[in-house]
């Protein structure tokens, strides 16, 4: 991604969220709390204002959707189902004893922020790009800025490993119990970062911890329907696809890494999971969450 602008997918993220939530057929699917917090952060600058004003528009909105069908089928209402996913798996693990949760590349996802507020006893840790790092908190009131167990940290995954990021940050606790989440993110770094976040994740925590990403099957995969004209935008906009694994060998290079894969999940078994009442024909195909936990023995290799 460009060095000093905020990545226009974490833009893109929220705004597909408020487009699910407000003007597609299926918004009486996306949870009130998810579409408020997205509104919101949009709401709190001018870049995310001026795509708020794109959806209030019905030719702007007509085209965002046929961009989206030539690109990615699905992909605003699989934001919906990642993020829901994700929130329940977080959940469970705050409710097993979970006491901090890391959001790797959080970019304007609002889950931090929604569950700082509920679960006050539990540490929360923002580690984004520098440039969009510094966009979110220019977004956020000073009170969300201030809340004690919320905090944010700027780091580029391409110049340091987040390691030796959280070996200096004073918010991180590695005697606790975490749960790191990394949505939307392992894609646009190299195979060799991948490994070193993993790496880092394994060896900055001392007991129990939890990683809970999305992984992207590879273009050529029958079960990733993801277009020419998408790769071309990515590449223009600087933020070129560069990792990618298959749904069916996510288990076997997680374990190589020291992590169980406990469950992964694509759109159409989150839905049947977590929103039964759906009736939808088409689902993206492509990006799946894992949810996997570190594994105690040193003899994964
Ligand atoms: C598609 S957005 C996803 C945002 C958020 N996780 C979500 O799903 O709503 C990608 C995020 O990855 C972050 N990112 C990309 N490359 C990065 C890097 N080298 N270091 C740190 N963050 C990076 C961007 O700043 C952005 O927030």
């Amino acid at each position: 991604m460009n060095t000093d602008e905020a990545s226009s997918t974490a833009y893109t993220v929220a705004q597909g969220i408020v487009y699910s939530g407000r003007y597609s057929q299926y918004r009486q699917h996306v949870p009130d709390q998810l579409l408020e917090s997205s509104e919101f952060i949009l709401k709190s600058s001018r870049d995310g204002r001026k795509l708020l004003k794109q959806l209030s528009n019905p030719a702007m909105r007509f085209l965002l959707k046929l961009f989206e069908r030539l690109t990615l089928p699905g992909m605003s209402f699989h934001y919906v189902l990642r993020k829901t996913f994700i929130e329940h798996s977080v959940r469970n693990a705050i409710a097993s004893g979970v006491k901090q949760v890391i959001v790797l590349g959080a970019g304007f996802d609002m889950l931090a922020y929604m569950l700082s507020k509920e679960f006050s006893g539990v540490k929360f840790l923002e580690i984004d790009h520098p440039a969009t790092s510094k966009d979110k908190q220019n977004a956020l009131d000073a009170e969300i800025i201030d809340r004690p167990n919320l905090h944010f940290s700027a780091v580029d995954f391409s110049q340091q490993s987040l390691r030796e990021a959280l070996s200096f940050n004073s918010d991180f606790d590695s005697g606790l119990s975490s749960v790191f989440i990394c949505e939307g993110v392992l894609m646009y770094l190299s195979e060799s970062d991948v490994s070193h976040l993993l790496f880092s994740i394994r060896e900055s925590v001392v007991g129990n911890c939890r990683f809970i990403f999305t992984s992207l099957e590879p273009l050529q995969s029958p079960q990733n329907d993801c277009g020419l004209i998408l790769r071309l935008y990515l590449r223009a906009k600087s933020e070129s696809l560069a990792w990618f694994c298959s749904q069916s060998s996510i288990s076997s290079v997680l374990k190589k890494q020291g992590f169980r894969m406990d469950e992964s999940a694509n759109d159409v078994q989150i839905a049947s999971q977590l929103m039964p009442n759906l009736r939808r024909k088409r689902f993206h195909k492509g990006e799946y969450v894992v949810n996997a936990s570190k594994q105690e023995s040193k003899n994964y290799i």
